[in-house]
């Protein structure tokens, strides 16, 4: 009798010991960690397949970045830009390239696109990032996310500027 009892006892022992577990396993995941490659402030991650989506404008910058830059937007952004009509709705996607310029081996008067510098990433959620004027923001080098001070410049530059073509600088290439 007693050795039955002594079992039981070790069973809800167990019992406690796994509920207790789950709890806190349960809490744990109530509460990701926060993504290591999602941007500070906005949470934005680079979008899948961007490679692959519709030019909207390259740009040149000169001195001191010396850079080529391509802008791609989702077929949101895009139909949105075709459509000449602001705001751009959720769910529009923005993404600039850039690259270091660099001689072309092949040719004297052409540039070409040399180390890969910065992608940079503008999300359109009107309710999430209604502080940012709809916008979210990441910069990402070499796919990593740059530090919380760069991110706080984004939404500065690009308010102050073009507020009022919904804070986007890069018009549809001719
Ligand atoms: C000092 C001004 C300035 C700051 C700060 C800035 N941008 Fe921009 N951004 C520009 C300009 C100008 C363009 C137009 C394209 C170009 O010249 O490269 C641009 C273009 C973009 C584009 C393409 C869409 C568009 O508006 O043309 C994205 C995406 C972008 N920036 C993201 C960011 C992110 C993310 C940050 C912060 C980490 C940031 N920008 C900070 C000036 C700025």
């Amino acid at each position: 009798m007693k050795t039955v009892h002594a079992a039981a006892v070790v069973a809800a022992a167990a019992a406690t010991l796994c509920a207790t577990l789950f709890a806190a396993h349960a809490i744990a995941a109530d509460k990701p960690a926060a993504n290591p490659n999602a941007s500070p402030i906005y949470g934005v991650t680079i979008p899948e397949g961007y490679r692959k989506w519709e030019l909207v404008a390259p740009a040149l910058e000169h001195e001191p970045l010396n850079e080529l830059r391509t802008v791609v937007g989702n077929q949101i952004a895009i139909d949105a830009y075709k459509s000449g009509k602001l705001p751009f709705p959720d769910g529009a996607v923005l993404v600039k390239l850039a690259w270091k310029f660099t001689q072309s081996p092949d040719f004297p008067s052409a540039l070409i696109p040399g180390k890969a510098t910065t992608v940079q990433v503008m999300v359109k959620d009107s309710k999430k990032y209604a502080a940012s004027g709809g916008w979210g923001y990441g910069r990402f080098i070499d796919g990593k996310p740059a530090d919380l001070a760069q991110h706080q410049t984004c939404f500065a530059c690009h308010n102050s500027l073009v507020k009022d073509r919904d804070y986007v600088f890069t018009r549809l290439a001719p």
